[in-house]
């Protein structure tokens, strides 16, 4: 029997959402039908509706979350009805060329459901990066189910399924920070605060958060930031490299996803360094630099999508350290909403009083 349930749609560019009801069909081979029980705000479902990622409205919202399986269909054997798992928009499909060279990190054909979920005239949604989690259940392809140990609140757990995982993977995996090194995080909200959080779960003994909001700069400092810039007050190149002995930071992780903040990264970097680009830029944004600086400054210039993540790896390792009180997930639940709240919660992610509203079912 197909669902009929209620699902927080972006009808159009700059529209605010509204709550609709959705049409959810039964899983088809390879699917998977979750009854969503938490689903995270993250700055990339305001992008879809802003139109910053395509055109491709309407789109369903949500792509953070965590749940239980409903119902699954033919072929799948990985999870089952009553697995409590986190969403994932990285179901590596095991054949490409990535995952041929046992990179499957960086997969270039990650598997969605195949069916769509539609409006109740029939019209077609895009779910939010393969999702659509703002609803009380959602069609996923079984790949995109992660088995995580239920003991982790759907709250908490359901944030690794996008901005926190993006956060630390930019940090651990994609910038290699480990111990010892200095880094500096421009933009601490979910996704930087995680950046901070994972610089320090990897023993990084200098962690400078960079933002211009003291309100992040007071959360990322229970994240684990050992100094605080406010660059709305201080050149954050300046700062960053008096706080290295004048040097720049081993690795510093850009997550607002603007040229002006890409190009404080890029200066605030030791020689030989590495800059990692985590915040999602908007298609007219342009950045220019001397190709002599891009050469004589050596290092890497990197980018991380989903934090260089395999779900399958990192998302039952990260519930464990959690579980141990070694993974502060619960920091970044600044508050739980319901499903007609999401517009609100856009506008205090605007304003800059939370770092994740979640909203549970
Ligand atoms: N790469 C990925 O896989 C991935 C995953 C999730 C989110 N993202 C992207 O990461 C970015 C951050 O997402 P979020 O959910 O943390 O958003 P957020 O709104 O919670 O955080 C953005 C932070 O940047 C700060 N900021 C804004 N302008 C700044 C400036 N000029 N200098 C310093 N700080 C500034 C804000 O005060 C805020 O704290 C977004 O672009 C989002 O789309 C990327
Ligand atoms: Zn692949
Ligand atoms: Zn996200």
């Amino acid at each position: 029997m197909p669902y009929t349930v209620q699902g927080v749609v972006a009808r159009g560019k700059g529209e605010a959402v509204s709550l609709e009801t959705v049409h959810v069909p039964d899983p088809g081979p390879g699917e998977a039908v979750v009854n969503v029980q938490a689903c995270g705000v993250c700055h990339t479902d305001l992008h879809y509706r802003e139109g910053g990622i395509n055109d491709e409205f309407p789109f369903l919202l949500g792509h953070e979350a965590a749940g239980v399986v409903e119902a699954v269909g033919e072929g799948v054997t990985e999870v089952a009805p009553g697995d409590y798992v986190i969403l994932n928009w990285r179901a590596v499909c095991g054949q490409c060329r990535a995952c041929r060279r046992g990179r499957p990190w960086y997969c270039f054909n990650t598997h969605n459901a195949t069916q769509r979920m539609t409006l109740e005239d029939g019209t077609p949604l895009s779910p939010a990066l393969g999702i659509g989690a703002f609803i009380e259940k959602t069609l996923v392809a079984a790949g995109q189910c992660t088995k995580v140990d239920p003991e982790a609140p759907p709250t908490a757990a359901g944030l690794l399924g996008c901005g926190v995982m993006a956060g630390i993977g930019a940090a651990v995996n994609t910038g290699g920070v480990t111990r010892g090194d200095s880094v500096a995080v421009i933009g601490c909200g979910g996704v930087g605060g995680a950046a901070v959080h994972g610089a320090w779960l990897a023993g990084a003994t200098k962690v400078i958060a960079v933002d211009i909001d003291d309100r992040k700069l007071a959360w990322a400092k229970e994240f684990g930031a050992t100094h605080t810039v406010n660059s709305s007050q201080v050149d954050p190149v300046e700062a960053i490299r008096e706080l290295t002995g004048g040097d720049g930071a081993d690795v510093v992780i850009e997550a607002v996803g603007r040229p002006e903040t890409y190009r404080q990264a890029f200066y605030a970097r030791d020689l030989a360094g590495t800059v990692v680009l985590v915040g999602v830029p908007t298609p007219e944004m342009t950045i220019e630099l001397p190709l002599l600086d891009v050469f004589g400054r050596g290092g890497a210039l990197k980018s991380s999508w989903y934090g260089d993540c395999l779900p399958s790896r990192d998302f039952p390792m990260l519930i464990d350290l959690y579980r141990q009180g070694r993974l502060n997930l619960d920091g970044f639940v600044s508050e739980t909403i319901g499903l007609g709240d999401v517009e609100e919660a856009f506008a205090k992610m605007h304003r800059g009083e939370v770092l994740r509203s979640v909203v549970v079912l």
